[in-house]
């Protein structure tokens, strides 16, 4: 009898060089002592389409998708799940039994989880039901579908192009509304979680110059720029003594349905993971 094949995942990017992802699969894969592999794949655009075609049948269990194949993984895959299908873009494959394709969006699940852990359950409501998100590009879909989700009454959406955030404000309807990035004061005012999704504030990137003296005191700041891991913006918010929530934990908590599908275990989010990237950022 032939011994079972080892459980094989994969992140599809171009270039690829630059994810994290290998560390985190590989980091959980070697704690819970599992035999399996995650690996790089550098997949051309041209390419993506008959790469996903030949999946079933390469032996892996699935993997992550990431720039710039989201948007052609979604308009691909054989099954969406509901949250991908809002979202409009996939990041994690999982191949079924028979052999179909399925596309799901760990981003919405990975930065409310890392909410619940940073802020602790409950946070939507003390949250006063309000959050100001300011962007609106493909990771801000993905945070806006799911504080919804999460039952946030009023998401108020600013970004540099107001179209784009009155397109993602129908994401949410009944609850999402596009902002003038000028009348950010007010909302402010009135905001209990405040979410960084542009790239302003990343290494070379220019800083988000942002007053939050009209935030309630009880509020939240959350950035998704991981590099730096401490922004200017929760920098301000550390200063002012509300609570900063970093934009690893997302990185990190958006792996985690991946590992499960396609390993079997459900892996946590622990400090040594976490000192585990940092100490490689830093590197
Ligand atoms: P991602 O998928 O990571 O969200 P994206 O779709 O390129 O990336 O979106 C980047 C976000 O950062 C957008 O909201 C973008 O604003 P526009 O929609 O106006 O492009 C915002 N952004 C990037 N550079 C910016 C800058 N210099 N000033 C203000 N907003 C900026």
């Amino acid at each position: 009898m032939s011994a079972a094949p080892i459980p094989r995942a994969f992140v599809v990017g171009h270039p690829i060089a630059h994810s994290r992802s290998p560390l985190i699969h590989g980091y959980w894969l070697s704690q819970h002592g599992i035999p399996g592999s995650y690996e790089r794949l550098d997949v051309a655009p041209a390419a993506f389409a008959d790469f996903l075609r030949a999946l079933p049948d390469s032996g892996f269990r699935g993997g992550n998708v990431t720039i710039p194949h989201k948007e052609a993984a979604y308009a691909l895959v054989d099954t969406l799940t509901s949250r991908a299908e809002k979202i409009g873009a996939v990041n994690t494959l999982v191949v079924e039994p028979d052999g179909r394709v399925r596309g799901d969006n760990t981003d919405a699940p990975g930065f409310c989880g890392h909410l619940d852990h940073s802020l602790g359950a409950g946070w939507p409501e003390r949250a006063g039901g309000t959050a100001v998100v300011l962007g609106a590009g493909g990771a801000a879909r993905a945070i806006v579908v799911g504080l919804a989700e999460n039952g946030l009454r009023r998401i108020l959406i600013a970004n540099r192009t107001r179209a784009r955030a009155e397109t993602l404000a129908a994401l949410a309807p009944g609850i999402g509304a596009a902002l003038d990035w000028n009348d950010l004061p007010d909302a402010l005012a009135g905001a209990g979680l405040l979410v960084n999704t542009t790239s302003l504030g990343m290494k070379g990137q220019p800083p988000l110059d942002l007053d939050l003296t009209p935030l309630p005191e009880t509020a939240a700041v959350a950035d998704i720029v991981y590099a730096p891991l401490e922004t200017d913006l929760l920098a301000a918010a550390r200063h002012r003594g509300l609570a900063a929530v970093d934009g690893l934990g997302m990185l990190l908590h958006q792996a985690v349905p991946g590992f499960e599908a396609w390993f079997g275990l459900r892996p946590a989010v622990t400090p040594g993971l976490r000192d585990r990237i940092v100490a490689d950022l830093s590197g």
